[in-house]
């Protein structure tokens, strides 16, 4: 990444649009570069399978792996209903080495997952959209932490019968990496439960009932539905990426994840890639009324449900990160895993090529061709006889990756405010242009970990809408924005810096205007803790704003001393009021608009100042109040900065932020932060720094 930036450091920044998409390209160019090189430099496939593999890790316990199952409840439908029981259910009855992680935020599926004890837990610490859709590339990553021996990644409502476990089981002693995987079938009809210590399957009538005749009675009714991308994924964790290159944000559930990881894993050439689709039964109950109606407390939520925006996403991440604009993978060439009198195979049906597992020396995967298809007869005739029970199984995509198609979240200001505001109606708002996009998330990261989702951003250009978009922020474009925020050079006392700001009170007055309180808050302020309940108990005409008195004593309410970077105004008529005064007055200065704030809240020179630490606007009785600076240290209070000194001064003050101020230059700004260690996102992997992921160092210098 390091060439990336530095190839980004000397382009126009004028043009942030291009830039924006550049960077993207540059560092998908430099991926596949980077992948070209990996590629060569590992042994392929070929070679795995020629030469016999030493072994690593010794013969793992192969009994019974330890196996996780990883999903995702959709946000939409939770509480989760009785297919997903149905489900749940028919995982853990396959092992007891069988254990279940649910990626959710929301409480009901804490309940849920309650009800079947220790072996089923929720995972809230990845990254979801505002709207609750978790980041598919969040949870690989998060499965990828796992410590058990295989995980699987599949859809919340899959039913599994016991095969999944032989088949898994098996492939766990293959002394090779692998993934595998199979498209969910759907039925509508299963007319068989779990018994009640949810270990055997009966019949309506009650009798057991044995896996094959299960398997019979789907084999009748079931339907592939390959255009849903509903797929099982599983794989061997022995610390083996699952392809190489970065795998993007997409969201979960939404298209195109699935397809886009088989494809990369194959040209990755890492692992061995079957399809299991014939030896593991996995399906899922078709609902018909599975799209109605739902209010959630009072918002009308219909039209947040069309999430078209959502697919249309991850359609143009495919095509921002894709090598090429299209993806394809035709299923049909691919391995299959097939058992045949009892005997497990690997064929290669278009090619027929088999490839088998030999127990006597070592363990190890040989490739050969069929030659004889006379003497593999029986063979052929057991694996012909399987795959024509279903003709029409051809799950191949062929996906025009668009990346014309408008990316847009069909939401105004005010709707995106009912939705985000808390019960108080109370926002906090972002305002950032595309150059401070890495900050803007290690902010969003940090409030998101303090489970603060009241915030909003509003993106000052393009680049960073569609930036925002992509990683699931609620975000609004100011359509009054200046258009030429410049890449680096946008920072304290320079000409760009005055206007922006300047939008900034603009906004925050037609915020306060629909009814909604705003803290406002730059993105360079750490958060520790949630300042909001002491904020909105100064009470209404009262507006409470960071100081920007450096000095250890004497007042913090002295000429220009507001900080206009974080501040909290209620939505009331004296503090409209008193936001009007400074709209007005930054729009004939030619300064930014912090002293604006000052001069017409405190009055110039000071003259409306109370005590040491109020002013009181005498036309519209608005109060300022300053924070206690030690509560609400600003970058140059203390050099709290410097040297990690925030650790041991903050935690001693219970300081509830700081700001990274009082100091010039995007890059500086950047780097002092993410030096002290209050960073909280990887700028690679696009993922907020969670406390199960292994500390990586961010490449940005
Ligand atoms: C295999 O794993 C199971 C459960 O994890 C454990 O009870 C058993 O002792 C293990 N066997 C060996 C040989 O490690
Ligand atoms: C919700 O909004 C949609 C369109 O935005 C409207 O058709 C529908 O009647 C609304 N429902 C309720 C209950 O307000
Ligand atoms: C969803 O929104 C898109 C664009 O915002 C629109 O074209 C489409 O018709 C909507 N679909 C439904 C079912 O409302
Ligand atoms: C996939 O490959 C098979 C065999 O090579 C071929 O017959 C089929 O047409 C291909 N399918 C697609 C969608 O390209
Ligand atoms: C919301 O309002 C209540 C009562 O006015 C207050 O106690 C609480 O702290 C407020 N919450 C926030 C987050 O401001
Ligand atoms: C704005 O700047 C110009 C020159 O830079 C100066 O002459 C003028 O007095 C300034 N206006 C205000 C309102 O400060
Ligand atoms: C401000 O307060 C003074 C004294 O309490 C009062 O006379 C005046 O009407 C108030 N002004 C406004 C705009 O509320």
């Amino acid at each position: 990444m390091k060439a990336t930036c530095f190839i980004l450091a000397s382009f126009d920044h004028k043009k942030a649009f291009q830039v924006a998409l550049w960077s993207i390209w540059v560092s998908g160019f430099l991926l596949i570069a980077l992948s070209l090189y990996a590629m060569q430099s590992l042994p392929s496939l070929e070679d795995h399978i020629k030469m016999p593999k030493q072994l690593h890790q010794g013969f793992a316990n192969l009994t019974s792996p330890k196996i996780t199952i990883f999903s995702a409840p959709d946000p939409l439908n939770a509480p989760p209903g009785p297919r997903q029981v149905l489900a749940v259910r028919s995982w853990l009855a396959l092992s007891p080495y069988i254990t279940v992680v649910l990626f959710s935020r929301d409480p009901s599926v804490v309940v849920f997952a309650r009800a079947f004890g220790s072996r089923v837990s929720v995972e809230p610490n990845i990254d979801f959209t505002f709207l609750g859709t978790p980041f598919f590339h969040s949870m690989v990553a998060r499965s990828w932490a796992s410590t058990s021996d295989i995980s699987v990644l599949t859809d919340f409502e899959t039913i599994l019968l016991p095969d999944f476990i032989s088949t898994l089981s098996y492939a766990h002693k293959l002394d090779y990496d692998w993934l595998l995987f199979a498209p969910l079938r759907s039925v509508f009809y299963f007319p068989f439960r779990l018994d009640e210590a949810g270990k055997h399957w009966l019949r309506k009538d009650g009798k057991r009932i044995r896996t094959q005749k299960m398997q019979e009675f789907l084999a009748q009714s079931w339907q592939w539905n390959c255009h849903e991308g509903r797929m099982l994924m599983a794989w061997n964790n022995r610390g083996l990426p699952l392809h190489t290159g970065v795998l993007p944000p997409f969201l979960y559930g939404k298209g195109l994840h699935n397809h886009w990881v088989i494809n990369e894993a194959l040209s990755s050439e890492l692992r061995f890639i079957f399809d299991a689709s014939w030896t593991i039964t996995s399906f899922y109950l078709k609902d018909l009324d599975q799209w109605s109606d739902r209010l959630v407390e009072g918002y009308n939520f219909s039209n947040i449900k069309n999430r078209s925006w959502e697919n249309v996403g991850n359609s143009h991440l495919g095509a921002l990160y894709g090598s090429l604009y299209f993806l394809g993978v035709n299923y049909s060439n691919l391995v299959k895993h097939f058992k045949c009198d009892g005997q497990n195979l690997f064929v290669n049906t278009a090619e027929s090529i088999s490839y088998s597992f030999e127990h006597q020396s070592s363990l190890r995967l040989w490739k050969r061709r069929i030659l004889h298809p006379r003497r593999e007869k029986k063979t052929m005739e057991c694996i012909h006889a399987i795959t024509s029970l279903e003709r029409n199984m051809d799950c191949s995509v062929k996906h025009q990756l668009d990346f014309s198609s408008p990316l847009y979240l069909p939401f105004s200001l005010e709707s995106l405010l009912s939705v985000i505001a808390d019960k108080n109606k109370t926002i906090v708002l972002a305002v950032a242009g595309y150059s401070y996009k890495d900050m803007l998330m290690s902010w969003v990261c940090r409030l998101r970990s303090l489970l603060i989702t009241n915030f909003v951003v509003c993106a000052l250009d393009h680049d960073v809408y569609q930036f925002s978009l992509l990683q699931g922020l609620p975000v609004f474009e100011d359509p009054l924005a200046p258009s030429d925020i410049s890449f680096d050079d946008c920072h304290f006392g320079t000409k760009c810096f005055q206007r922006v700001t300047k939008s900034k009170s603009r906004l925050v007055l037609q915020i306060l205007k629909l009814g909604y309180n705003v803290l406002m808050s730059d993105v360079d302020v750490y958060w520790f803790k949630n300042p909001l309940p002491l904020l909105y108990s100064f009470g209404p005409a009262i507006l409470v704003a960071q100081s920007d008195e450096y000095k250890e004593t004497g007042p913090i309410n002295l000429p220009r001393r507001l900080n206009s970077g974080f501040y909290f105004a209620r939505s009331d008529d004296t503090t409209i009021a008193g936001m009007e005064k400074v709209v007005k007055h930054a729009a004939s200065s030619n300064l930014s608009e912090q002293p604006s704030f000052y001069d017409s809240l405190c009055g110039e020179g000071g003259s409306y100042r109370l005590g040491d630490n109020r002013c009181l606007e005498p036309e519209t009785n608005l109060t300022v109040h300053f924070l206690d600076r030690n509560l609400f240290p600003n970058g140059a209070y203390q050099n709290l900065w410097e040297k990690k000194k925030w650790k041991s001064v903050c935690s001693k003050k219970d300081c509830f932020i700081l700001h990274n101020n009082w100091i010039s230059g995007r890059r500086k700004k950047l780097q002092r932060q993410v030096l002290s260690g209050l960073w909280g996102y990887d700028i690679s992997s696009r993922m907020c720094l969670q406390s199960w992921q292994k500390t990586k160092s961010t490449s940005y210098f």
